[in-house]
């Protein structure tokens, strides 16, 4: 019941987390219940013993932290990671354009979506739109159209006969642009968009500068299976290892064990981190290494911390599916709702290694949680997470985990419910754990 509850909760974290930017704005509501203070990286700061404090960079990326009583050198940070983007669709910046009465906006491809799942769905639009305030400073509103808004409808299967056997397929440039609205031959399709985000947002349409927005699917989270055991929504990689990381964090015994714990959630990770917000960027050694500094600890200290902090990269793992056996190892099957997956990659596109996955078992065992490992079969290219880049730029030592996860990057990905309440679990006993 309690697993059912945390999914629950989850979707409906992720149903107000439309947009990478949502899904920061959606962790500082949670946070703000639990008396977290936001710090801003262009002021000074001042923490405390106990404090407990997060930092936003650029709106889609965000550090949490406890500071620890115990000593930093000595027990060092306590860290997971997990990723707030999810691939897609994005509007370009003059998206629209007017055929045959048809207004469609034009759209690029973020990351690598499973492009044939955005067809025929309830589509609507949501991120974040830059304007000149009444001072002639530039700022930023968020903006979220909860209603279905476009659509991206198949072409009939009578001139389309072919698509059962050879797959749909969508040319980026031709045929992803999404249907909007009907319009008059009069209508200028520039200003019919801009005055659509005036009346959403409620900013002018000649102050508006630039906008950066998500095309995301409205249909809600649901549970679904003959006892209710999966779950499916959208974004699931990896909102729900955010959501799992956050409340793991935000968990009473964690708060109180003294140790300096730390939920990175960054975006851009499908584009490979490099971004002044990304994994690969310098926002985690920037937060970390101030959090030090705030308390005398640099040189040897510094090193010390560094040496004996551990990363947990969580991001979701590849659940096998017995329609398409042979897309996977059949040594490293890993099932839904049998437990977190341990990931391992030789060449290193997941940072575990031998040491890091055997304690990570062991805290899986400490907190009473099963566990699996996978390997990708070898004729495939593996995917990649954030914790080999954090992991590399830190010199932490790491491990990559993460819940199985079917039709990973397809709008509406489907994973298992206990399998989130044992994640929450595990990574709870990582925080809490002694040195
Ligand atoms: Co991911």
């Amino acid at each position: 019941m309690r697993a059912r509850l945390q999914v629950q909760h989850l979707l409906d974290f992720i149903d107000a987390s439309p947009s990478p930017w949502h899904a920061v704005a959606s962790v500082e509501a949670l946070l703000a219940k639990s008396g977290f203070i936001k710090l801003d990286e262009a002021a000074k700061w001042e923490l405390q013993a106990g404090g407990r404090y997060y930092v936003v960079r650029d709106g889609s990326s965000i550090i949490i932290f406890v500071v620890g009583h115990k000593s930093l050198p000595e027990t060092g940070f306590k860290l997971v990671g997990a990723h707030t983007d999810s691939p897609g669709l994005r509007i370009k910046p003059k998206p629209s354009t007017h055929v045959e009465g048809l207004l469609r906006l034009g759209v690029e491809v973020y990351g690598g979506p499973i492009l044939a799942t955005f067809a025929d769905r309830d589509l609507s639009l949501a991120g974040r739109l830059a304007y000149k305030n009444d001072q002639g400073q530039v700022t930023t509103q968020l903006i979220h159209f909860k209603q279905s808004l476009l659509r991206l409808p198949n072409l009939a299967i009578h001139m389309n006969r072919t698509v059962n056997d050879e797959g749909l397929k969508f040319h980026r440039q031709f045929e992803l642009p999404l249907l909007l609205s009907r319009v008059s031959e009069q209508q200028l399709p520039a200003d019919y968009f801009r005055e659509l985000l005036q009346q959403q947002s409620g900013i002018d349409a000649q102050r508006l500068q630039s906008w950066e927005l998500n095309v995301y699917d409205t249909q809600k989270g649901a549970f679904w299976g003959a006892d209710q055991e999966f779950y499916a929504d959208s974004q699931l990689d990896n909102l729900a290892s955010c959501h799992g990381a956050v409340q793991a964090l935000l968990d009473d015994a964690v708060l109180q064990s003294g140790n300096t714990v730390v939920c990175a959630l960054f975006d851009h990770e499908e584009i490979g981190s490099e971004s002044n917000k990304g994994a690969d960027g310098s926002f985690l050694p920037d937060v970390l290494q101030r959090i030090a500094w705030l308390q005398q600890i640099q040189g040897e200290g510094w090193a010390r911390t560094l040496a004996n902090s551990f990363l947990i990269s969580a991001d979701m793992a590849h659940a096998y599916q017995p329609n398409f056996p042979n897309a996977y190892d059949p040594e490293h099957k890993v099932r839904v709702n049998d437990g977190p997956v341990i990931k391992v990659n030789v060449n290193q596109r997941y940072s575990s290694e031998s040491v890091s996955a055997a304690q990570f078992a062991g805290w899986c065992e400490e907190a009473g949680v099963p566990y699996q490992t996978y390997s990708h079969r070898c004729e495939l290219a593996c995917g990649s997470t954030i914790g080999p880049m954090a992991s590399a730029r830190l010199g932490i030592r790491s491990v990559d985990v993460g819940c199985p996860l079917w039709a990973m990057h397809s709008i509406r990905e489907s994973a298992g419910v206990v399998d989130h309440e044992y994640l929450i679990k595990v990574l709870r006993q990582f925080y809490q754990a002694g040195i």
